[in-house]
């Protein structure tokens, strides 16, 4: 099995990092992380990605006189490391169209509300003003327009009596932690196809070979 190799960008604490970092750790996982790149210089992220023995790069937003320009050096360290799929784990910043369609297809994000519901910030303190009694998690593949692509999966979790944020935020996450790792084996072993918009995913090939690698 020739395992996919995945570069994550992050922003922040990274426990999402550290979930696709403990799964890419069974040497049967379709996937290994051959990259993480921060934003941040200080995220907590680079420390877990370090601690795992990936390679890390730190490239600055603020370096840059445009989101174009920061867009490129990116791609650019994306494609030098031999990148197949890109997953975006808590990266803050909203990526340029044209960077989104060089990835088209390979590229995911997870999202803490169920969308399309709470597109956005503050998914949970919304969710909960809303009095919504089911909120979740989305991994979804990433399009230009912000948090609006095929979704690839979902895990909902009831919102509880007496939940503030913080409490509804960590209910979530832990199922952010399971889901985004099943997403990203979907993908890695080619089942997922898209139409209207739509993800369908095919059944595992037998015997572990790749069905329909990716380009
Ligand atoms: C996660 O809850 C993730 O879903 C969210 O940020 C958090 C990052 O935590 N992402 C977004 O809101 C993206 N719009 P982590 O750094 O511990 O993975």
């Amino acid at each position: 099995m020739v395992r996919k190799r995945v570069g994550v960008l992050v922003s922040g604490r990274g426990s999402n990092l550290q979930a696709l970092l403990d799964a890419c750790a069974d040497s049967a996982f379709p996937a290994e992380i051959a990259l993480v790149i921060a934003n941040v210089a200080d995220a907590p992220a680079l420390a877990r990605a370090e601690r795992a023995g990936v390679a890390t790069r730190t490239i600055p937003h603020r370096d840059f006189p445009s989101r174009e320009d920061f867009d490129a050096a990116l791609d650019r360290a994306l494609r030098e490391a031999g990148i197949d799929i890109v997953c975006l784990a808590g990266f803050m910043r909203i990526l340029t169209p044209g960077f989104v369609e060089g990835w088209r297809g390979r590229m995911i994000n997870v999202h803490p509300a169920l969308l399309p519901a709470f597109k956005g910030l503050d998914t949970h303190a919304r969710a909960l003003a809303e009095g919504v009694k089911l909120h979740g998690c989305t991994v979804h593949l990433v399009v230009p327009d912000l948090d609006a692509g095929p979704i690839l999966a979902q895990a909902a979790v009831p919102v509880l009596d007496g939940d503030d944020a913080d409490a509804l935020a960590a209910r979530v996450l832990i199922q952010e932690h399971r889901l985004y790792p099943l997403a990203l084996k979907l993908l890695a072993e080619g089942r997922v196809r898209i139409g209207n918009g739509r993800t369908h995913i095919d059944a595992p090939a037998p015997d572990g070979v790749l069905a329909n690698p990716q380009p």
